[in-house]
C-alpha cells in the first residue's frame, strides 16, 4: 500500500518523526512537504494530498495540520476524498470500517505520536464493512 503523507508548519515535526519511523521499519511514505518548518498554508498541502489520492498515485493519505480540523475542513472540499480526524482510538477503527477513510488526519499541537502511530496501526488492520456503508458513501459524491 502506497501512503503518502503532508502537513503544514503545525504538524510539521509530527510529519517528519513519522516518516523516520517508518523508514527505520523499511517502509517509505511519500512526502508531499512542507519541507521546512516555516508558515505555510494548510488548504495547499490538503490540495495537493487530494490530488495524489483522487489521481491514485496514492492509496492513503496522511494530513497533519496543528489541531487537525482545517486540513480535514480544506481536504473534504475534494469530491471523492474522505478524510477523517482520528482523535482517538474507537474513531481510527470507525473511520475505515463505516467511513472508509481515504485519507486520516492528526493535530501536530493536539497529539503525542504514540497515540497517532497506534491509531494508524488500528486504522490499516480495520476493515471497511461496505453494504449499507458504502449506500452513504455513494451518497457523499452525488
Ligand atoms: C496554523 O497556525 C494552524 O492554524 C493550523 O496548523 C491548523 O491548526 C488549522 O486548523
Amino acid at each position: 500500500m502506497k501512503i503518502a503523507i503532508a502537513s503544514d508548519h503545525g504538524g510539521f515535526e509530527l510529519k517528519q518523526n513519522l516518516i523516520d519511523y517508518y523508514q527505520k521499519q523499511g517502509k517509505n511514505l511519500e512526502d508531499l512537504g512542507t519541507y521546512t518548518a516555516q508558515s505555510c498554508d494548510y488548504p495547499d498541502m490538503a490540495n495537493k494530498m487530494a490530488d495524489e489520492i483522487l489521481q491514485k498515485k496514492a492509496d492513503l493519505g496522511i494530513l497533519i495540520c496543528g489541531t487537525g480540523i482545517g486540513i480535514s475542513i480544506a481536504a473534504n472540499r475534494h469530491k471523492g476524498i474522505r478524510a477523517a480526524l482520528l482523535y482517538d482510538d474507537f474513531t481510527a477503527e470507525m473511520a475505515h470500517r463505516h467511513n472508509n477513510a481515504n485519507v486520516i488526519v492528526f493535530g501536530g499541537r493536539t497529539m503525542n505520536f504514540d497515540d497517532v502511530l497506534r491509531r494508524i496501526n488500528i486504522f490499516l488492520n480495520a476493515e471497511y464493512e461496505g453494504g449499507r456503508h458504502q449506500n452513504r458513501l455513494d451518497k457523499l459524491d452525488m
